[in-house]
């Protein structure tokens, strides 16, 4: 077990010892890190929340031997997750000859920046594209600068110059140096982490079995992976978190498998690698984490995060219901698994003991001829929460109801199915006049909210016309 972290910076380790540090902490995140040092002040900070990717760095991690670079928020991850990986940001991308780097050539070239507040970030999340496509499409530039807002300079020249820079093969001066950077991220110990300050706990365990024992003893510790939605707590509300257990480092957590009647997700998945999973057999689960947050925010958030939330607005929830999925919880005393219709019990609410982890979700696969669509009403595509979303499932035959799902989020206090509307659906035509008469049973499921998102009525109206578009979206065409 160590107590310190090492990362790679500027071609060489750096080694954290946060008892020694006074200006660090272990919740120090690594917008703040970066912007007290000398050399690193692109990085900038907009809103502190995951909003606006002006914070946008690059992290590289091994992976086969290769280095994978995704581009994330630095205002939403605390320095201990850096331990072990390496650390790019735009100050990095100019070669070892002073030469700037393809995307910053472009960018110049295409006259992407006005202002420039927001062009380090754009230039980070345009080096996370550089790397990972080959000539992306137009669809797939704006996919990855989803997380990006540039307020003055408008977006054409900057996707002009995303598509001029990524025709490169991903060939750069990383390229070159891959080999060095592999063995220097080879060098790093990667034992399980104990960092203990006056003020703070913070465990990172490398092993499933390490992190079921710390949370048996400290069961009110704050669990994080991706750390997308508790970082808020430090950034936002301010709060001093005393004790964090970080399941971010446990491999046995990070595995997708499949067979002909199931998917099984290992719950530290990102959204963005479970994303690449499941296209062609849970296109409703696709299409809904394509609206998921930013790219920056899916290339660290978890499944099992999403789930951790219980938030009644989390996008993954409804539509998870809707496929009948169950979640794997475990304990030092064992396992079980629990379908996620009974799981969400009140307001961020669970099944889940205090010490028991969240360690899969398995989805079974339709065999049955079932539909399953997903639906998200935001204000905007991208990088929006939901005011509501939609999870649906329909089994029929000869045009009548055998079975039928309509899981809801945003309309109640938890992800919630509409008993009265499905039990009034069931064994009935499919129908534009028999769905119309559900969608005023519906008025009895739920009794919505106000909020700032949307108001009670507009919730109440969405719901109902979302029954409407799933009928007009699977009915039977003549
Ligand atoms: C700008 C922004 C946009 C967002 N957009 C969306 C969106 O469009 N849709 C959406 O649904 N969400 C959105 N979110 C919320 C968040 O990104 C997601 O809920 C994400 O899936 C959380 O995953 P994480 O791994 O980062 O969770 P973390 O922040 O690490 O943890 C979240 C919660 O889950 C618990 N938890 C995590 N892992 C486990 C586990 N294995 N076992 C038990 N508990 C666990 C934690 O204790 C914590 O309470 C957004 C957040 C931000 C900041
Ligand atoms: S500062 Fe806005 S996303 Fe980080
Ligand atoms: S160049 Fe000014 S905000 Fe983008």
């Amino acid at each position: 077990m160590k107590s310190n972290i090492s990362f790679i910076l500027d071609n060489r380790v750096v080694y954290i010892d946060f008892e020694q540090e006074r200006k660090l902490t272990p919740t120090t995140t690594v917008l703040n890190y970066l912007r007290q040092l000398p050399n690193h002040k692109g990085v900038k900070e907009g809103c502190a929340e995951g909003d606006c990717g002006a914070c946008t760095v690059v992290i590289g991690e091994l992976e086969n031997n290769r280095i994978r670079y995704r581009a994330v928020d630095s205002c939403l991850i605390f320095l201990p997750m850096l331990d072990g990986k390496l650390l790019v940001t735009v100050e990095n991308l100019k070669s070892p000859e002073g030469k700037l780097h393809p995307v910053q050539e472009a960018m110049i070239e295409q006259f992407g920046s006005q202002c420039g507040f927001c062009t380090p970030g754009i230039i980070m999340s345009m080096f996370d594209l550089y790397k990972n496509y080959v000539c992306p499409s137009r669809s797939e530039i704006e996919d990855v600068l989803s997380g990006n807002l540039c307020r003055c300079t408008g977006y054409r020249p900057i996707v002009d110059a995303a598509l001029k820079a990524c025709s490169y093969w991903g060939y750069d001066h990383f390229t070159e140096e891959e080999g060095k950077l592999v063995e220097l991220l080879k060098s790093i110990n990667k034992e399980s982490l104990i960092i203990k300050t006056q003020l703070q706990t913070y465990f990172k365990p490398s092993s499933l079995s390490e992190a079921l024992e710390f949370r048996n003893k400290h069961p009110n510790s704050i669990i994080l992976c991706g750390a997308t939605d508790v970082a808020l707590k430090v950034t936002k509300a301010h709060e001093l978190l005393q004790e964090i257990i970080d399941l971010s480092a446990i491999e046995e957590l990070k595995f997708i498998e499949e067979n002909i009647h199931e998917i099984k997700i290992g719950a530290g998945v990102v959204i963005n690698d479970v994303r690449k999973k499941i296209i062609k057999d849970f296109p409703a689960l696709y299409e809904m984490l394509n609206v998921f947050a930013s790219n920056q925010i899916r290339n660290f958030a978890t499944l099992g995060g999403n789930l951790g939330t219980a938030s009644p607005i989390g996008d993954s929830l409804p539509v998870l219901m809707a496929y009948e999925a169950s979640v794997e919880l475990q304990s030092i005393e064992g396992r079980r698994v629990v379908p996620l219709n009974e799981y969400f019990v009140g307001y961020r609410k669970t099944l889940r003991k205090d010490n028991e982890l969240i360690t899969k979700i398995i989805i079974p696969k339709q065999n049955n001829g079932a539909v399953i669509k997903s639906y998200k009403v935001s204000k905007r595509k991208d990088l929006d929460i939901s005011t509501l979303s939609a999870g649906f499932k329909l089994e029929s035959r000869n045009n009548i109801v055998q079975n039928i799902i309509l899981a809801y989020g945003g309309m109640a206090e938890r992800p919630k199915r509409a008993s009265e509307t499905e039990k009034f659906l069931r064994g009935k035509s499919w129908t534009r006049e028999v769905v119309e008469k559900a969608m005023d049973i519906l008025q009895q499921d739920f009794t919505p909210i106000s909020d700032v998102r949307g108001s009670a009525e507009f919730r109440r109206i969405a719901a109902r016309n979302l029954i409407l578009k799933f009928w007009n979206d699977t009915k039977l065409v003549d």
